[in-house]
């Protein structure tokens, strides 16, 4: 098991290891939903919406992610959307890389607890941290590798951030794509999106 511990609703009780992001943060935001989801995706670090309402993709990219569910006939219910690195960094930069690595235990903690069939990466920032290497996310956006965290080897797919959709279509069709398949390759659709087998019935 990961040495970086969860309480038994996979939150951190504490944590000061960010001297920056301690100061930045108005509350450690946890993962969200189900803690036995088959599908997990795990974006970057919180912005300033998620800091104010201490949940993940709450914003205008919660927004593209949840219609995409929904498009895809997945409730955003139905999955467990968590972050590499729980706190706020200051100005919405990217997370430094010793706050990817001293977030990172957390992060394995809960995907080993979930043991999930997918974990979808939402961006460069997620995809590069889990995969351990450079990622081109509109090359690669798609594609499935095995990714190691912590003492768990899990199923992971790339997919562009929800954020990436705001300003070009094109890349709202992919993204769009790359939810249907991840929500058919963690068994949750037959992957026809709204006209599929979905858990939204006929809601
Ligand atoms: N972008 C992220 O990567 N994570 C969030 O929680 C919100 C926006």
């Amino acid at each position: 098991m990961s040495e970086q511990s969860l309480d038994g609703d996979l939150c951190v009780t504490d944590c000061e290891r960010c001297p920056a992001l301690v100061e930045s943060r108005s509350r450690i935001v946890d993962g969200v939903g189900p803690s036995d989801a088959d599908l997990v995706f795990v974006g970057e670090a919180p912005g300033a919406n998620e800091d104010e309402a201490g949940e993940p993709f709450v914003g205008r990219s919660g927004t593209v992610l949840d219609d995409a569910l929904r498009d895809a006939g997945v409730a955003r219910s139905d999955v467990r959307i968590t972050n590499c690195v729980r706190c706020r960094p200051p100005d919405n930069r990217d997370p430094h890389a010793d706050e990817l690595a001293n977030c990172r235990g957390y992060l394995a903690a809960e995907l080993e607890r979930l043991d999930p069939e997918l974990v979808v990466t939402l961006g460069k920032v997620p995809s590069q941290h889990l995969l351990d290497r450079s990622v081109a996310v509109t090359q690669e956006a798609g594609e499935v590798f095995d990714a190691r965290v912590g003492d768990a080897t899990v199923r992971l797919l790339v997919c562009l951030h929800p954020a990436a959709t705001l300003y070009d279509r094109s890349q709202a069709d992919a993204f769009e794509e790359t939810i249907r398949q991840a929500t058919a390759l963690a068994g949750l659709t037959d992957g026809d999106g709204a006209n599929g087998q979905s858990r939204l019935g006929d809601y």
